[in-house]
Formats: C-alpha cells, sequence, structure tokens
C-alpha cells in the first residue's frame, strides 16, 4: 500500500528552549526565512505524501495560521508588486491537504500519535517528528517510504549516537541487511545504565508505522519520563514482526535544542542561494576574531 498520509508530532511543550517557547511553539521557530514546521512538511511533500495532520495543544493555533491563506497580507503583497513573495506565501498553503488536531493533555509522542488514529484508518503513515529537521537531496521521509515499500514492515530512521549521550535517546538491537539498512528487533526508550543500551543506533526524527501500532499504544503504559512513549510501542512491533532500520542520508538539526537551532541556523544560511555567499563571508570574519 502506497504511503501518502503523515502525522507531525508538535504538541510539545518544549522545556529545553524555554523561554523562547514560553508562548512561541518551537516548531515554529526560524531558521533564516521559514519556520522549522515547514521544512518538514515540505520535506513530507517531496517524499509523495499528500495529506498531513499535525498534532497541536494549547497556544499553537500560529501554526495553522501560518498554512492557511493570508488574505490581507496577499492583497498588499499583489498591490505593492511584490508578485514572487506573494507566490510564495500563497504556495504555503498549497503543499498538502494539511488538517490539525489537538492532543488535550501532554502525555508524550506516543500518546500524541495515538490521536491520529482516525485520520490515518487503516493505512501505513509516516511520523515526522515536529522538532527534527533533515535536510538532504533525497528527503529521509521518502527513504523510509521507500525501504517500507521493499520489506512491508514499519520502518525507522535510524542514526548512530555519541556514547555519552545514548541515555537521551532510544537504544536499538540492530542487524545490517544491506547497504544503509537493518533490521531492528529490540529497543529501548533512555537506556540507564551501559547493560541496558543495545547499540548505539538511535530513532532520529522519522518513521514509517503500520496501523497496528494504534492497539499497541491503547495498551502501553507510561514509560520514561512517566510519558507514553512511542519507543515503547514500537518495541512490541520490533520483538514480534520486526522493524527495518534506516541509516538515512540528510543532516538532522534538533530544534528541541537551542544548539542544534544555532547549528541549523548558520548551515542552513550558508546554504541559501540569495544569503549563502555574504553570510559565509560574515562567518570567515567573524572566526577569524575568535
Ligand atoms: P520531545 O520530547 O522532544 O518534545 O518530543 P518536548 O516534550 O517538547 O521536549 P522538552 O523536553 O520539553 O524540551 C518530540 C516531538 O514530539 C512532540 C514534540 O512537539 C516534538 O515535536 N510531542 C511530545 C507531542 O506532540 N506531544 C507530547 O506529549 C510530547
Amino acid at each position: 500500500m502506497k504511503v501518502t498520509k503523515a502525522v507531525i508530532p508538535a504538541a510539545g511543550l518544549g522545556t529545553r528552549v524555554l523561554p523562547a517557547t514560553k508562548s512561541m511553539p518551537k516548531e515554529m521557530l526560524t531558521i533564516v526565512d521559514k519556520p522549522a514546521i515547514q521544512y518538514i512538511v515540505e520535506e513530507a511533500v517531496n517524499s509523495g505524501i499528500t495529506d498531513i495532520l499535525i498534532i497541536t495543544n494549547r497556544g499553537k493555533g500560529i501554526i495553522e495560521d501560518h498554512f492557511d491563506r493570508s488574505p490581507e497580507l496577499e492583497e498588499r503583497l499583489l498591490a505593492s508588486g511584490k508578485k514572487d513573495v506573494y507566490e510564495e506565501v500563497v504556495n504555503i498553503s498549497r503543499l498538502a491537504n494539511i488538517y490539525f488536531v489537538r492532543q488535550k493533555e501532554t502525555k508524550g509522542l506516543g500518546h500524541a500519535v495515538n490521536c491520529a488514529r482516525s485520520f490515518v484508518g487503516n493505512e501505513p503513515f509516516a511520523v515526522l517528528y515536529g522538532d527534527d529537521v533533515i535536510i538532504g537531496d533525497d528527503p529521509a521521509c521518502g527513504q523510509l517510504i521507500r525501504a517500507y515499500e521493499k520489506y512491508g514492515k514499519s520502518v525507522v530512521g535510524i542514526k548512530s549516537v555519541p556514547e555519552d549521550s545514548i541515555s537521551k535517546y532510544s537504544s536499538l538491537k540492530v542487524e545490517h541487511i544491506e547497504n544503509n539498512l537493518y533490521n531492528c528487533t529490540d529497543m529501548i526508550e533512555k537506556p540507564k545504565t551501559k547493560e541496558e543500551v543495545l547499540s548505539l543506533y538511535s530513532i532520529l526524527g522519522r518513521c514509517v508505522l503500520t496501523p497496528d501500532i494504534f492497539d499497541i499504544l491503547d495498551k502501553t503504559e507510561p514509560g520514561a519520563g512517566g510519558e507514553i512513549q512511542l519507543t515503547d510501542a514500537m518495541r512490541t512491533l520490533a520483538r514480534t514482526i520486526g522493524i527495518t532500520g534506516v541509516d538515512f542520508t540528510g543532516k538532522r538539526y534538533d530544534m528541541g535544542d537551542k544548539l542544534g537551532i544555532l547549528k541549523a541556523t548558520v548551515e542552513i544560511a550558508l546554504q541559501n542561494p540569495v544569503l549563502g555567499a555574504a553570510f559565509k563571508e560574515y562567518i570567515k570574519q567573524i572566526a577569524a576574531e575568535l
């Protein structure tokens, strides 16, 4: 079955990015000239996704506004002859069919994904974490969809993380299949001891799930941090059917972390066709003074 639906959980509290996230969702923090979540929606669309459900919560109406038309602004842009900016602004609302649902309590990523049940129905679907921006020529979500189409199992995007930070991530038991593809047979969220670490491979930012995840999520008790963890539900799939891991190409930026936001801004600005050259000169000048 073709994967055409995606879910973007964007209902977290963003406590690691306070005070910026007191009233501004981290998913709306800007990288150069676009909010983080627009990069993520564009990645989904470039991967063949046509329908996107964004999971929001109180105070995140600004996300809905961003993907809506903005008649007053559009009129002004047209009247002042700014046709290019006008097109860019209107195109945001045409990217995909975008739906919203609220996660009424912040009970974790697993709980957020479970809010997508009626949107998803009985189809496989992609999940793109709202605070993980991945930039690359081959969209990461599309790489996972291809692995789903090949093996027919749920898929997780994986990357090796440094040993001293694995306790902040999930840890996966993996066997190599071919190229950048792995079979994942077990996983643990935020391993507390060295013995609990299954490997330095962790799930980062993207997955494609089969709809059987919802029945498992219904039965998943709160885990690490008292939250309903998506990893705990995926572990059941890994241990029974198995999950495919894709060590995806592309650079991932963690918008849930202050240093991650700074890195995203600098690196994506350097690649910007209009600003890149001038910004590079500026960075060189600053670096020489350090
Ligand atoms: P994180 O755990 O990184 O987000 O969730 P957080 O809870 O906002 O982080 P901190 O620790 O307080 O800074 C990964 C993704 O899942 C979403 C977040 O918005 C983020 O995009 N999420 C998390 C939800 O939608 N609902 C939740 O209950 C938790």
